[in-house]
């Protein structure tokens, strides 16, 4: 695949999960990726798989939720490489579990802090840099938790990534005209290191996560990092302000296999476990 050929990628949160998947995605298509997040030696073991494969990256650290670290990022990457064509604004997190009558505020502050204003950050400083050169791509990793509830304690998550579907729309509204696109992934439960860490107390909870989609399994991080490719691509030029569902179906409606789960497809006992993560 060269279908990215001499494109500038940006990557937030790629030291590890869907993020690595994305970064290595996009420059297995050809792209120069910039990996980034707050854990360096992650991030930087990230750049050198890449680069071990034949591909070419680099990791630049940042914390999402400091506007200054952004701005650095951002500007790093022009400074570099002259531009900046493809941004996959992934950085993010469920945070603390809990029902928002019990969730401290500081916890939701927390959640808020990383996946809505660490991308309202991350947008600001790359439509910045792609309006000076002409264009690019953008893509916010959102969640099912941006277009629906659940009663699995997610509220500030829940709230946060509905944000993230705002800012989507606005921003593609706002950039279309200067040739940049923005769109946002809902994303339902992945098969990443994160997601089994949360779920893990719970045996069989991977399986269950994935009776709430129509497919009857999660995803794997090269599923949702091959759709970034796609729609960082010309092939994606007519794409904008779109939620692109990458979800198994889970927001189509109520799946088959929710009748197997305790309680008929209400919460039952194992309501901590994210179907919606
Ligand atoms: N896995 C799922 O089922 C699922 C489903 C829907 C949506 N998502 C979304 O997908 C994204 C990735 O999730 P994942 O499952 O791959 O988990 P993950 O492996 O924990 O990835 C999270 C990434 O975000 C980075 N990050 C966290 N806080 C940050 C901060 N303050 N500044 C910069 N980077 C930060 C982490 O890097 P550092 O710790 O090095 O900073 C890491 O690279 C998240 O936005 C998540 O909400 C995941």
């Amino acid at each position: 695949m060269s279908q990215l050929l001499g494109k500038i990628a940006l990557v937030t949160g790629s030291t590890s999960g869907i993020g690595a998947a994305a970064a290595a995605a996009l420059a297995a298509a050809g792209a120069h990726v910039v990996v980034s997040g707050r854990r360096a030696g992650l991030g930087e073991a990230v750049a050198e798989r890449i680069r071990g494969e034949g591909g070419r990256a680099e990791f630049v650290a940042a914390d999402v939720t400091v506007e200054e670290d952004v701005a650095r990022l951002v500007d790093t990457t022009v400074e570099r490489h002259g531009r900046l064509d493809i941004a996959f604004n992934n950085a993010g997190g469920g945070g603390a579990f809990g029902p928002l009558d019990r969730v401290p505020a500081e916890a939701f502050a927390e959640v808020v802090a990383v996946n809505l204003t660490g991308t309202y950050h991350a947008l600001k400083h790359e439509i910045a840099a792609m309006r000076a050169s002409g264009g690019g791509s953008i893509v916010n990793n959102a969640s099912t938790a941006g277009v629906q509830g659940n009663a699995f304690g997610l509220g500030a998550y829940t709230a946060a990534k509905h944000g993230v579907v705002g800012l989507t729309r606005a921003a593609a509204l706002e950039a279309g005209p200067a040739g940049i696109r923005v769109n946002a992934l809902i994303t339902g439960p992945v098969d990443t290191e994160e997601f089994r860490r949360r779920v893990g107390g719970h045996p069989g909870a991977l399986e269950r996560a994935g009776l709430a989609t129509a497919l009857g399994r999660i995803a794997t991080e090269k599923e949702i990092a091959d759709a970034v490719v796609f729609l960082g691509s010309d092939a994606a030029g007519f794409v904008t302000g779109a939620l692109l569902g990458l979800d198994g179906g889970m927001t189509a409606g109520v799946a088959a296999g929710m009748a197997q789960r305790p309680g008929g497809g209400g919460a039952g006992p194992d309501a901590r476990v994210p179907a919606a993560a």
